[in-house]
């Protein structure tokens, strides 16, 4: 089954200039992202807070870009919580999100982006109490997304440049999930994110 793949947003950043592009991702993100990522916070919530994660922990800026945009899958598909099969079906958002930013931004951004669904089934692997602490919705959706790894695919895994900055994103993501939190919005990450960008 082909996904639907939502275009408008590429269409609008293919040929603009560095800040022309940060701000078709905002402008889509602060209109797209209204939607319910779990049970408790938006989709531009839960990519905030995770950047927000990212700053605190003095990680790169190309880290801090691929955490505020590790979801963007999820909004290009146009999955979220009201869709009862969003928990159960597993459309690759990770693999979307990161080949539809790709003509844009360098890997060092784009491979946690892609890494940090299979980063959730390396760190169950790995570390069991990691698996206990998830929450239930991720807990359901680790099965559908192919539940531990074998010792194969994690030493595939270890083999994958930046892994260890998808395992780093991964363990925000698992936390950017507070209802409520006062953080900063889009606007504290443009230059940031404008300095990512592949073709400045
Ligand atoms: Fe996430």
């Amino acid at each position: 089954m082909q996904n639907y793949i939502d275009q408008s947003l590429a269409q609008e950043m293919t040929g603009a200039t560095a800040p022309q592009k940060v701000e078709a991702l905002f402008d889509y993100m602060e209109r797209r992202g209204q939607s319910f990522y779990d049970e408790v916070v938006t989709q531009l919530e839960h990519a905030l807070q995770c950047a927000a994660l990212a700053r605190q922990n003095e990680a790169s800026s190309t880290l801090i870009t691929g955490a505020l945009l590790h979801d963007i899958g999820h909004i290009i598909l146009d999955e979220h919580n009201a869709d009862k099969a969003f928990l159960d079906m597993d459309l690759n958002h990770e693999a979307v999100g990161a080949q539809y930013l790709a003509p844009f931004f360098p890997e060092a951004v784009t491979t946690p982006i892609r890494l940090h669904v299979p980063a959730k089934r390396y760190l169950c692997t790995t570390d069991p109490s990691y698996h206990d602490g998830l929450s239930e919705a991720s807990k359901r959706s680790l099965i559908v997304q192919g539940g531990v790894m074998s010792d194969k695919e994690r030493e595939a895994f270890e083999q994958i440049p930046h892994f260890e900055d998808g395992l780093t994103l991964r363990r925000w993501d698992d936390l950017a999930k507070v209802k409520g939190l006062e953080i900063s919005g889009l606007e504290a990450y443009r230059d940031i994110v404008q300095q990512c960008l592949s073709d400045r």
